[in-house]
């Protein structure tokens, strides 16, 4: 297939597309600076030039294109304070994107995320009420407008495209990863502790990112129409055993941090630190046969790369 690939150049898409020219596929990647156009040649994608905000660009390179995997987001605003105005965005391409497939019964494959589905229980595919999400506090309205999204994807189901929604855990680990682990790693060397709130028992679910790359190119090739995925390998890892792969790697002191304490010790990370959020793919695995086959969370953190020095 053609493949049109949006957030190419990040950090899941970076994987995804060599993934997908691995298995025969031809990418096309949209990039928005030179950098990012760089490293899709070099992966031996062709490169479409723009911006999520170039409606036009994304219709058309869509049109020409035998399938769609929508992997760009705003994260520089989104982290910045306006995620509502993230989710916004990602609504008006979800939007072009599904204009242009309409009634091609081509795929379409958009990411989304796992926390705050069902909190304290094992989630499945079928959880994802709009109501159930993390909203308000720090975040504002934009989680759930991430929501309403991949609700608005699974729904072009009924317009004839092949949608599909593959849900992340919060950590899509692996050598290079800048996001909620390499956060807490950062904090702990910050503090001299690693930290854990409360008794560190809540779940947090996680996956290798070349796992993940492997259901987004199964469900651009097999998906029903409709259906959510979730690139789970591990179901639910103890927040205390994550602290304790830490405290060892880095030669520091493991400690429960009070939940009162926990916003001054691990500021924006806090909230999502002291969710419990497991997550079952029993049904994905069942449906599309894929078999993570990538290290677990505890594993990775283990083989070091985590651990560098930090560049100064
Ligand atoms: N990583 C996770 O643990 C995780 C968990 C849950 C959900 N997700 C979701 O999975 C998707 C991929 O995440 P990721 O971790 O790969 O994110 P990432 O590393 O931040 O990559 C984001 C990609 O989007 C592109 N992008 C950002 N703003 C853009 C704009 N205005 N126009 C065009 N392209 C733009 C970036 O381009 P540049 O390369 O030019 O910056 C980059 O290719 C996102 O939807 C994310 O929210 C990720």
């Amino acid at each position: 297939m053609r493949v049109f690939v949006t957030g190419a150049s990040g950090w899941i898409g970076s994987a995804v597309v060599p993934e997908l020219i691995g298995a025969g596929h031809q990418v096309v990647g949209l990039a928005r600076s030179d950098a990012s156009a760089v490293a899709l040649v070099e992966a031996g994608a062709e490169v479409r030039r723009g911006t999520l905000d170039d409606l036009d660009t994304l219709r058309d390179t869509a049109a020409e294109s035998d399938g769609v995997i929508h992997l760009a987001f705003k994260h520089d605003i989104a982290f910045s304070g306006g995620f509502e105005d993230a989710a916004d965005a990602d609504r008006l391409a979800i939007d072009t994107f599904g204009e242009a497939l309409a009634g091609s019964d081509r795929p379409f494959v958009i990411a989304s995320g796992t926390l705050g589905l069902a909190p304290g229980r094992v989630a499945t595919e079928q959880d994802g009420q709009a109501s159930s999400g993390p909203a308000g506090g720090h975040w504002g309205a934009g989680p759930l407008k991430r929501l309403a999204n991949a609700h608005a994807t699974a729904a072009l189901a009924d317009r004839g495209v092949r949608s599909s929604v593959v849900r992340l855990p919060p950590t899509v680990h692996g050598d290079g990863d800048h996001g909620f682990m390499a956060t807490a790693v950062s904090i702990a060397r910050e503090k001299g502790v690693s930290g854990y709130i409360g008794d560190g028992a809540n779940r947090w679910p996680a996956v290798h990112r070349s796992d993940a790359a492997h259901l987004f190119r199964l469900a651009l090739e097999s998906a029903p129409a409709g259906s959510t995925l979730h690139a789970i390998a591990d179901q639910g890892v103890p927040i205390r055993a994550v602290a304790e792969v830490i405290g060892r790697q880095l030669g520091l002191p493991v400690a429960s941090v009070s939940p009162d304490d926990a916003a001054g010790h691990f500021t924006w990370l806090a909230a999502f630190l002291a969710m419990d959020s497991p997550v079952s793919s029993a049904y994905t695995r069942e449906l599309l046969g894929w078999q993570p086959t990538g290290p677990g969370l505890l594993d990775d953190l283990d083989k070091g790369h985590y651990f560098a020095a930090p560049s100064v």
